[in-house]
């Protein structure tokens, strides 16, 4: 099964952003659906809440890829997050024989550490998305990180694994999940999501709108917001300004 016409790889030695150096393409010439930009380091990573993303040079696996999902409303944007950390969960849990859980949003994680993250940036217009730059960081060979709860397949596993042989099983991955979702496969989609989901039914404490709270997670809405079960038995659903987990 292919969806994508061509698969065109753009490798870069240096660049800011991958997100960033898609969107000049997007802006120039929009590329061919699927396009991938991979680089070896970046000078200025961007994560998610506008934070930097940390990489030494050649360590891992930087890349961005551009689609052009117009099939995704405002209501079901968050499947395409879905389809990506599905995608990289089966992909790590495969390499590494080790549970790999989804940290919603749009974090991976391994033993109670975050190995890869993913930053969505999309463009809409009229309710519809338009494009979709795609930003995976999976860490892989480097060893010592800033942050204290980083970690890598290679600190996992103690095996150096090479960044173009998993950049290419991580797009197979994502074509299988992202076929999923272009055919409607919804359902399986958000089953397969709740498997994976970090801290599901568990006690875990969170910063809610700037105070500290215990709740459970009880699942991901339809529109992506996390629903909880709060410990003074209040439901609420977060959207990801609202809420961070501490963990
Ligand atoms: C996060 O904060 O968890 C998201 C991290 C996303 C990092 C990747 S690395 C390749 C791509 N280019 C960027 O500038 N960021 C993403």
């Amino acid at each position: 099964m292919m969806l994508f016409k061509e698969r065109a790889i753009i490798h870069l030695d240096q660049t800011d952003s991958t997100n960033q150096y898609a969107w000049e393409l997007l802006r120039q010439a929009p590329p061919p659906d699927g396009t991938v930009i991979v680089a070896q380091s970046q000078a200025q990573g961007r994560g998610q809440r506008g934070a930097e993303w940390e990489s030494q040079p050649g360590a891992n696996l930087l890349c961005s890829l551009v689609v052009y999902p117009h099939f995704l409303t405002a209501k079901n944007h968050f499947y395409l997050s879905k389809v990506v950390a599905l995608a990289i969960q089966e992909l790590l849990e495969e390499y590494l024989d080790k549970e790999v859980l989804l940290k919603w949003p749009n974090d991976i994680i391994v033993t109670h550490k975050k190995i890869a993250g993913i930053l969505i940036e999309a463009a809409w217009n009229e309710q519809r998305m338009q494009q979709a730059v795609i930003g995976i960081g999976i860490n892989l060979n480097q060893m010592e990180f800033n942050y204290a709860k980083a970690t890598s397949t290679r600190l996992q596993s103690g095996k150096v694994w090479d960044a173009q042989d998993c950049l290419q099983s991580l797009l197979q991955k994502f074509e299988k999940y992202y076929f999923k979702l272009a055919s409607g496969q919804l359902t399986e989609l958000s089953k397969s999501y709740r498997e994976h989901l970090y801290r599901l039914g568990q006690p875990t404490k969170f910063e809610y709108l700037g105070r500290q709270i215990e709740a459970m997670i009880t699942g991901v809405d339809e529109d992506g917001k996390l629903r909880l079960h709060c410990a003074d038995g209040q439901s609420l659903s977060c959207d990801l300004k609202e809420i961070k987990m501490w963990y």
